[in-house]
C-alpha cells in the first residue's frame, strides 16, 4: 500500500514562489526562441509546448501538449490533454479533472478502488478503476469561462463552448455547444465553408501566411473566395 506522506509543512508562500520559479526558469530555458509565457504561481508538469504559448496565473498544467499560440487564462486545471493551435482557453475551466465510478463499483471514494499518495488510508494496492482519461481538443477551439471538459471527450476543430458549460460528449468540429450538459446551439458556419476551413487548416500555415493574410480572416467569405479550393 502506497504511503501517504504530510508534505502540507511545505506550503508557504515563500516555497510556493521558489517552486513556481524553479519551474518557471527550467520551461522558459527549454522553450528559449520560442516564447513560452508561464505566468505568477501557474505550474507546469510533464508538458510539451509549442510557440507563443501563454499561460495564465494560478493555472495548473499536467501530462499535455499544447500547439502553438493556444493559452489558457488564470486558474485553470488543464491535465492529460492534447490541445491544438491557436486554442483560446477561458479563466478557470478545468479540463479532464477525474472520474469516480457511478454505477459499477459500490462506493465512488477513491480510497475503495485507487492505491494512490494523497490519501491517508487505502482499502486496495491495485487500481480498479481508471480515473483519468485523455482529452482531445482541436485547433482554434474557444472555450468559454468555468466550463468544465468531462475526462475522455474530443473537442473538434472550430468548436466554442459557451462560459459555464460541462462538456461530456463529443463536440463536432465548428459546433457551438453550452449549457449543463452542453447542447448543440449551432454552426458557426455553413457546411461548405466548414469542409472548406477544415481542408484548408490555416493554423498550419507559417506566420508569415498569417501575417500576410491577416485582413481576411475577417470574413469567412472572403477567406474562403480567397483561399478555398
Ligand atoms: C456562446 C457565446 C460565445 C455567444 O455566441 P453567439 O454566437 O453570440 O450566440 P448568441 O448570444 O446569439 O446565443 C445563441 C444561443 O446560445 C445561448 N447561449 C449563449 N451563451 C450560453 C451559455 N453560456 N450557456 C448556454 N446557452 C448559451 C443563447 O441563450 C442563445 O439561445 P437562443 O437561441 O435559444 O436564444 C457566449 O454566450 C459565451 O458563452 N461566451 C463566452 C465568454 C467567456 O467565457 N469569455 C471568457 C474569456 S475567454
Amino acid at each position: 500500500m502506497k504511503k501517504y506522506l504530510d508534505r502540507s509543512f511545505l506550503k508557504n508562500p515563500l516555497f510556493d514562489y521558489l517552486k513556481w520559479l524553479v519551474i518557471k526558469t527550467i520551461y522558459q530555458l527549454r522553450y528559449w526562441g520560442r516564447h513560452l509565457r508561464i505566468n505568477y504561481k501557474c505550474s507546469v508538469r510533464n508538458s510539451k509546448f509549442g510557440k507563443n504559448n501563454w499561460l495564465g496565473p494560478y493555472s495548473e498544467i499536467a501530462n499535455c501538449t499544447i500547439g502553438d499560440f493556444t493559452y489558457c487564462g488564470s486558474y485553470c486545471l488543464i491535465q492529460n490533454a492534447d490541445i491544438g493551435k491557436f486554442s483560446s482557453i477561458g479563466p478557470n475551466v478545468k479540463i479532464a479533472p477525474g472520474k469516480h465510478p457511478t454505477t459499477s463499483h459500490i462506493s465512488t471514494h477513491p480510497s475503495t478502488f485507487n492505491n494512490q499518495t494523497n490519501f491517508v488510508k487505502n482499502f486496495v494496492t491495485e487500481n480498479t478503476y481508471k480515473n483519468f482519461e485523455n482529452v482531445s481538443i482541436g485547433n482554434d477551439v474557444w472555450i468559454g469561462a468555468n466550463c468544465v471538459i468531462v475526462d475522455g471527450v474530443c473537442i473538434g476543430d472550430g468548436a466554442i463552448i459557451a462560459a459555464n458549460s460541462v462538456v461530456n460528449k463529443t463536440i463536432g468540429a465548428y459546433d457551438i455547444v453550452g449549457g449543463v450538459p452542453a447542447k448543440f446551439i449551432k454552426k458557426r458556419f455553413t457546411d461548405s465553408e466548414i469542409s472548406a476551413l477544415l481542408t484548408l487548416k490555416w493554423w498550419d500555415k507559417d506566420e508569415h501566411w498569417i501575417q500576410e493574410h491577416i485582413s481576411k480572416f475577417w470574413s469567412v467569405g472572403e477567406f474562403i473566395d480567397n483561399f478555398g479550393s
